[in-house]
Parts: C-alpha cells; structure tokens; sequence
C-alpha cells in the first residue's frame, strides 16, 4: 500500500520518479503534470492550482528546453531560478518538481523527433522554424517519463495548445489536455516569462496588444464581421507604440488555425509583435453575440 506523499520533493531522474509514482498510481491515484521552463509567474501558478484541484498528485517539470529555441533566440538569457520557483510550488501543494538536466532528456545519440503537422506550419512556425518539433518532442517525452493522466497548458501559447492536443490524439497518448485561461496584469498584458525583459517605457507600450485584441472582441460585438477590417484596426491600435514590430497579426479558424474572411462563428484573434526587440505572442476568443447569447427557449 502507498502512502501519502508529504511535502515538494524535487528529483532529476526520471527514473526515481517513475519509482515513486509507480505505487501512487496502482493505487488509483490520479496524476497532474504542468510542464514548465522556469521563471513560473502568476500564469505558470494558475495552471499549478487548477491541476491541485483536480488531481490527487501534482507533478510540475521544470526544463528550459534547448531544442525548441532557434539561433539567436534568448535561451542563453531565459529566466532561471529554480530556488524561486520550487518555493512558489511547495506553497501549493506540489507534490514533485521534476527538473531534469539536459543529459537526461537529450542523452548521447538521441536521435528522435515529433514533427507535428500543418497545424505547426503557420503562424509561430512560420516564424520560429523548428519551435514546435522542439516543443512536441519534449512534451511527449515528459508524458513518457511522467505518465500523467491529466496536463494542464495555457490559452496564452494557442498554438502550442493545438500542437499539443494534435500530438496526443495521434500518438494515442492517455492524457487529457486541459487548457487554462491567459492570466493577464492588470492593465491586460498577458503574463509570460518574457516580459521581464522589457524595459519600463517598452512595458508600457506593450499594453497595446492585449488593447488590439479588445478593441476586436467589442468590434465583433457590435458587429463587424470582415477578417481584413479586424486586422486593419488591430494593426494600426499597434502602430500607435512607437518600438512596435508586427510579425503578424490573424483572425482564423480556432480548430484549423487557418485564416478567415468572415466572422459567422467564434474566431480566433492571433498576435505576434516584437517590442523593443522583445517578441509577445497573444491570443483572444472573438465570439459573435448570436453565437454567444443563450439560445430561446422553445415556444
Ligand atoms: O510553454 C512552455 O513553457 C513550453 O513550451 C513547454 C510546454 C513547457 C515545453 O517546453
């Protein structure tokens, strides 16, 4: 019989821990796996307390993933602490922190990848080449190493959340996929390691993404339903912070990620801007209000 797992134990192996939740998970235990790079903020926690809620042990992998940086890209300057973060986590209740080193995901002569599909070619993977390969391959592998029965991921990388759930379904892998809601500052800047890059002045005028995305939604509220008209009004509310680089910015399909002429349903609005050299993805749900509104009742 297995006992109840006391306290945050932080381990490297995989082994050890596949030990350890081997009992846990004979005795019908449920697992919760949030696979994290470090640098957790309020985001990251939102994802720790929803698989707290619902999961008997929790499980957070901490890896900055060096295969799903390109060159040039800040994984040399990535955020690390890891005392910060395993502290945040044992306040919640973490069970393990799972924080591996590069000889343990990437041994010598490691030689596999998942290379996801078309849902991977636009968008992020247009602009970062090899990204998601890089993102699929460790999330499959830490599903491997974890077995978790559910992983919690977040509506701030949309993307990434279809490539994952894509990647699942077609390796049959037994995990349930939960998304959880972007946390975003109170001004609305969504939460992500990467702001802590930016400077005051360019924190400041990073607002105007999430400001964009709004700005869609109340325009789909009112009734616009023209794609290039969204994009137009998106693009010049970003035009307005004077170190803003748009990589793209999309109204599209929220399955399919393909791009839309019209609204007749939910769409996706995407992002992508470069502010003072800093890159900021973002993402909302625009719903038109006959989709939204509850349907009448039957006469
Ligand atoms: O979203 C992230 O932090 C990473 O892409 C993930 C899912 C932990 C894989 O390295």
């Amino acid at each position: 019989m297995s006992t109840e797992p006391t306290g945050t134990h932080i381990v490297s192996r995989s082994h050890e821990l596949r030990v350890a939740l081997k009992g846990l998970r004979k005795s019908g235990r449920t697992i919760g796996l949030v696979p994290t790079m470090r640098a957790l903020h309020e985001g990251h926690l939102s994802l720790v307390r929803a698989a707290r809620a619902e999961c008997d042990i929790v499980v957070v992998s901490i890896y900055v993933n060096p295969t799903q940086f390109g060159r040039g890209e800040d994984f040399d300057r990535y955020p690390r602490d890891l005392e910060a973060d395993t502290g945040y986590l044992s306040d919640l209740g973490v069970n393990w922190v799972f924080a591996p080193t590069d000889a343990e995901m990437y041994p010598a002569g490691f030689d596999t990848w998942v290379q996801p599909g078309r849902i991977a070619e636009r968008w992020e993977g247009e602009f970062r080449p090899g990204h998601f390969r890089g993102v699929a391959t460790v999330v499959l592998k830490l599903f491997s190493m974890v077995g978790p029965d559910r992983a919690y991921f977040g509506e701030k990388d949309y993307q990434q959340l279809l490539v994952i759930r894509r990647m699942t379904e077609d390796f049959n892998v037994p995990v349930t996929i939960c998304a959880c809601p972007t946390v975003r500052e109170p001004d609305g800047l969504a939460m992500s390691s990467r702001n802590a890059y930016l400077s005051p002045e360019h924190r400041r005028q990073a607002r105007v993404l999430s400001q964009s995305l709004c700005s869609a939604a109340e325009s789909v509220a009112s009734g616009e339903r023209s794609a290039k008209n969204l994009v137009t009004a998106m693009r010049s509310i970003i035009a307005t912070a004077a170190d803003a680089v748009i990589d793209y910015v999309a109204v599209v399909d929220p399955n399919t990620l393909e791009p839309v002429s019209s609204v007749t349903g939910p769409v996706q609005a995407l992002l992508a801007v470069r502010i003072g050299g800093v890159r900021l993805i973002d993402n909302l749900r625009l719903t038109p209000p006959e989709v939204s509104a509850p349907a009448p009742s039957p006469e």
